[in-house]
């Protein structure tokens, strides 16, 4: 059977390739998106790749990552990695493996990103490759 792969984004991040290129670099979303359809396919899993402004939706989606038997998530939370204690509460509760993705290092940044949530109950993180972040965390979730 097919692994399915949840990619889930949040806050800002269907602005990617327009918002800050110099922080986010030039691909968009829909970029990243056909990087990892073909990646995925390679390993024999399919990704299913979502965006939404608003963390209730991305709780929701946890839980149906669940719900759906999901192989893993790859999550990167925008802005909500660093304040969301909701996220961190739906990471915990679902059983499916969670890896954090960010485009940059959050560490490299300002000291109100160093805090993470959304690292604190996911099972590893990868940050700071941009697109190739999401690249390498799909590899760590085929292996899982
Ligand atoms: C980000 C890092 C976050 O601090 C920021 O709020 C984002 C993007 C990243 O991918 O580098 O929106 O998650």
């Amino acid at each position: 059977m097919t692994k399915i792969i949840y990619v889930l984004n949040g806050p800002n991040l269907n602005l990617l390739g327009l918002r800050e290129p110099e922080v986010y670099g030039h691909d968009t979303l829909d970029d990243i998106a056909g990087q990892l359809e073909d990646r995925a396919a390679d390993l024999g899993m399919e990704i299913d790749l979502r965006q939404s402004n608003h963390e209730g939706h991305l709780i929701d989606w946890l839980h149906e990552a669940q719900s759906i038997g999901a192989h893993a998530v790859l999550l990167n939370a925008g802005a909500f990695t660093h304040t969301s204690i909701a996220l961190y509460d739906a990471i915990r509760a679902i059983r499916t493996p969670v890896i954090e993705v960010h485009l940059s290092n959050p560490h490299r940044r300002e000291e109100f990103r160093h805090v993470s949530w959304v690292g604190r109950a996911a099972l590893g993180t990868v940050s700071g490759f941009g697109a190739e972040s999401y690249g390498v965390a799909l590899e760590a979730a085929a292996r899982l």
